[in-house]
């Protein structure tokens, strides 16, 4: 089968190419997915740049992308859950290659059916950044009725769902965007919006009980100055916290390099009382079944930014790594 793959540490236009690959085995609690589409996240252009190279290194050549959706080809000898042609998606497990590729295999308990109301263009730009914020918003900071969050950056693949659950969850949402997406934020149904490049989040009068930090760097830490005492503050991509450490096994030193880090976030915090939690996702079956019904019911709708076909994979990871898309960035291997 043809699989796009990663030759060597770089950026996409260098070090990406579509190799013949042979199809993957499945095993007992696996399925077998004949891709229809895939989806690329910054975690891609992240581990092809050599980010987590702390946390292992790659053995080239090796597949890439997380986000698939299509269909049953085959199922494990243990799997009762799925069946041959059913449509699925679901966000690949750390230790499966790539889903940019003809086929890919997942556990079945990280798969689920696709929302009845999605083409499998757009169920696959759902489950990586979709289960992210639903881990966050949920999961993580408990977001209920009437809080008050700010959500960085909710023009991205991941911001664009976190409006959404935040906004079905009964929260008033606030975001940060630059102005051509501030339409796009709105529709998705912020309450307030903030120019960022007119703007700065950090003039907010009113303090939050929640800030969902997508973007890291300062504004993981600046973030305190506009959360409430007491209040609460996921990252995806600030400074590791030490439950993340051991979700990942990190060694001691790794450990203590990043706790040597997140020493002034945690100041931070604990001087206004407030939490801070890095989030990791986590692949689930069961989370996207919950995601699927939000679809079909009509609470949250999928925003595709731009979709590539199959040969031009590398030019779709090549713009993603830009930091502009507004929301998914797909590429329908089946066209
Ligand atoms: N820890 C985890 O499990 C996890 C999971 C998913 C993602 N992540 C990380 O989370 C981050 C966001 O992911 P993503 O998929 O949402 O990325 P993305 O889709 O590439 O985000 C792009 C968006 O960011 C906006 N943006 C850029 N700079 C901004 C700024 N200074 N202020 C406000 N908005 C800004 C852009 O809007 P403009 O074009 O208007 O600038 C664009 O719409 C990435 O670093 C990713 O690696 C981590």
């Amino acid at each position: 089968m043809k699989a796009l793959m990663m030759t060597k540490y770089g950026d996409a236009l260098s070090s990406l190419e579509v190799q013949e690959v042979s199809t993957p085995k499945v095993g007992d609690n696996q399925i077998l997915i004949k891709v229809h589409s895939a989806s690329f996240n910054p975690f891609d252009y992240k581990l092809l740049r050599g980010d987590f190279k702390a946390m292992g290194k790659i053995q080239f050549p090796e597949g890439i992308g997380k986000d698939v959706s299509g269909v049953v080809e085959k199922v494990g000898k243990k799997v009762k859950t799925f069946k041959a042609g059913d449509k699925v998606y679901s966000r690949i497990d750390e230790s499966f290659a790539g889903t940019m590729a003809e086929y890919v295999i997942s556990n079945a308990s990280d798969s689920a059916n696709i929302p009845s109301n999605l083409s499998h263009e757009e169920s696959a730009g759902v489950p990586l950044a979709g289960l992210t914020a639903y881990q966050a918003l949920t999961d993580v900071v408990k977001l209920s009725k009437g809080e008050r969050i700010l959500i960085h950056a909710g023009s991205g693949g991941v911001g664009t769902f976190a409006i959404q659950f935040a906004k079905h969850l009964g929260a008033k949402v606030t975001t940060t965007t630059s102005t051509k997406n501030i339409e796009l934020v709105k529709k998705l149904g912020a309450d307030k919006v903030i120019d960022y490049t007119k703007e700065n989040y950090l003039d907010e009068e009113n303090k939050f009980d929640v800030v969902f930090d997508t973007l890291g760097g300062n504004h993981t830490l600046d973030s305190f100055k506009v959360l409430k005492d007491g209040g609460r503050l996921v990252s995806i991509a600030g400074v590791i916290d030490s439950i993340t450490a051991k979700q990942f096994g990190l060694n001691k030193f790794v450990s203590l390099i990043l706790a040597f880090q997140a020493r002034k976030v945690l100041k931070a915090a604990s001087k206004i009382g407030a939490s801070y939690r890095f989030l990791f996702m986590s692949s689930s079956g069961s989370q996207l079944k919950e995601l699927a019904k939000l679809y079909e019911s009509g609470s949250i709708k999928m925003i595709v930014d731009k979709a590539y076909i199959f040969g031009d994979s590398i030019k779709a990871l090549d713009y993603l790594s830009k930091g502009h898309a507004k929301g998914k960035v797909i590429v329908n291997i089946i066209k």
